[in-house]
């Protein structure tokens, strides 16, 4: 079966970017993306390129040479799928905030309604991508609502979880490490997996396409995020005990990232880490294990979580301790407010619960961040439901210059690893400042040394 049109239900961070290099990979398959949010699609199709809804490096240049020659935004939902022969569902699947598994499960209504419109809208047969994440054994729910919804119309039901990581998309989706597609071991399901195999073959060399069933397949990418939290939780626990012994965290990194079991890549030290994925992935496991009766396993990863919530905290305190105890009505400069360099995704970023901590204590937080909005700041705040909408408005503001953020702080907390924060004009950004002057490295970037001979007091996490 030869694919000549694929609709995308979710134009979000991984819905975009993903339609947007298929659809540069494969000119002749009419790629359509489809949401609900008006907003975000009228972004995605507009004449600057710098307005696009998503900020990931060389998207714009993807979506440049694909937008309207074979790749389409549109809030035509229905359209789109009747037309498909292959739809993706690229939800959102966050984490639950009601009812049974409140705070933990994976919340799969998006998932559902986006199948029963499938179901009432399909004339035609379909192969469903399953790309949001998803618990184990979700495509079976898929299924049954299809197949019993539906207009007699035959599905086939894909896994294909997507392994880019924000800032590096674009990067990631050019040259997967690996992409991975499960679906059922039947004549009719290894057809449905050979069609999507010869979508990412255009592009992706044959070894790097792994196909499994449907099971490993939806596990694995809860899996996959579950390792690479434990790996960030694993150093951040070591970091502490580094600043009580006189190790340092980057040394030790480094001495156990040379041994190949282990390897070097995600042992930084931080304040930990955030991202709309990670806690939302294991809390799900911890769920589903619970779900099984298996307690020792929903432990295990469940302490992932409690670190990184941990390590968070103590950032926060302390800057309160360093601070004399005392930072009411102290400014107290942010560098960075998104989870992680290169996006303006902030979701889960640790910068949102130490400033909730921080301002408890009555201080003033000033956030400069290259791109992330006052409004999206606000709204992350607000989110947390800590305290009243205006005194959230009254501790926190946004910054456009650096230098504006820093000029009379007690203290610079360095939240995000953006590069530009290692070639300002530390100097200037000093003598500017009240005495003593405190920085924060809560990702370990800056050059300590240099900011301490300019007279900083400087903290960094696991020294
Ligand atoms: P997102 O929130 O950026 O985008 C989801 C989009 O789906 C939203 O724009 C929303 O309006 C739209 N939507 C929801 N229900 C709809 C419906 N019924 N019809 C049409 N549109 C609808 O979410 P994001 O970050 O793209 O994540 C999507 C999935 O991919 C999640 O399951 C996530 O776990 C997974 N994922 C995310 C990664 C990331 O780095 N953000 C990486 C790998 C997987």
């Amino acid at each position: 079966m030869k694919i000549t049109n694929i609709c995308c239900i979710g134009a979000g961070y991984v819905g975009g970017p993903t339609m947007a290099v298929i659809a540069q990979k494969n000119p002749n398959i009419k790629v359509t993306v489809v949401d609900l949010n008006e907003a975000r699609i009228a972004a995605w199709n507009h004449d600057d390129l710098e307005q696009l809804p998503i900020y990931e490096p060389g998207l714009d240049a993807v979506v440049a040479e694909a937008r309207n020659r074979n790749l389409f935004f549109s809030t035509d939902v229905d359209g789109a799928i009747e037309a498909a022969e292959m739809v993706f569902i690229s939800v959102n699947t966050p984490t639950k905030t009601y009812g049974k598994g409140k705070g933990m499960a994976a919340d799969l209504k998006y998932i559902e309604l986006c199948a029963r419109q499938i179901a009432r809208v399909a004339t035609t047969d379909k192969i469903i991508v399953e790309k949001s994440t998803l618990p184990v054994r979700t495509a079976q729910a898929i299924k049954s609502i299809l197949d019993n919804t539906g207009n007699g119309v035959k599905y086939q039901i894909l896994s294909n979880p997507e392994f880019l990581a924000e800032g590096t998309a674009v990067q990631d989706l050019m040259a997967p490490d690996r992409v991975l597609i499960g679906g059922e071991q039947t004549e009719e399901g290894l057809k449905a997996i050979q069609a999507l195999v010869d979508v990412y073959s255009t592009w992706v060399p044959d070894e790097n396409i792994l196909t499994t069933n449907l099971w490993s397949s939806e596990l694995s990418k809860l899996t996959a995020n579950a390792f690479l939290a434990q790996r960030v939780s694993s150093i951040n626990a070591l970091s502490e005990l580094c600043e009580v012994t006189g190790a340092d965290v980057n040394e030790v990194a480094n001495a156990i990232g040379k041994d190949s079991r282990i390897g070097p890549k995600f042992l930084k030290a931080s304040v930990g880490f955030g991202g709309s994925c990670f806690q939302k992935d294991i809390l799900n496991l911890v769920y589903i294990s619970k779900s099984y009766g298996l307690n020792e396993v929903a432990d295990y990863w469940e302490q992932v979580i409690i670190m990184n919530d941990y390590q968070k905290h103590r950032f926060a305190s302390k800057i309160i301790q360093t601070l004399y105890n005392t930072i009411s009505g102290k400014k107290i400069a942010f560098l960075g407010w998104a989870f992680k360099k290169d996006t303006n995704d902030t979701r889960e970023s640790a910068a949102i619960y130490v400033a909730d901590q921080l301002i408890d204590e009555q201080a003033t937080i000033a956030v400069y961040d290259p791109k992330v909005t006052a409004q999206q700041m606000e709204s992350d705040l607000n989110y947390l439901g800590t305290r009243a909408e205006e005194e959230n408005e009254r501790f926190l503001m946004s910054i456009k210059d650096p230098y504006e953020a820093c000029k009379d702080a007690h203290a610079i907390a360095v939240l995000t690893e953006w590069d530009e924060f290692k070639t300002y004009d530390w100097q200037k950004i000093y003598d500017n400042m009240l005495k003593p002057a405190f920085v924060f490295d809560g990702r370990g970037i800056l050059d300590h040394q240099k900011l301490e001979t300019i007279g900083f007091q400087v903290y960094v996490i696991g020294k």
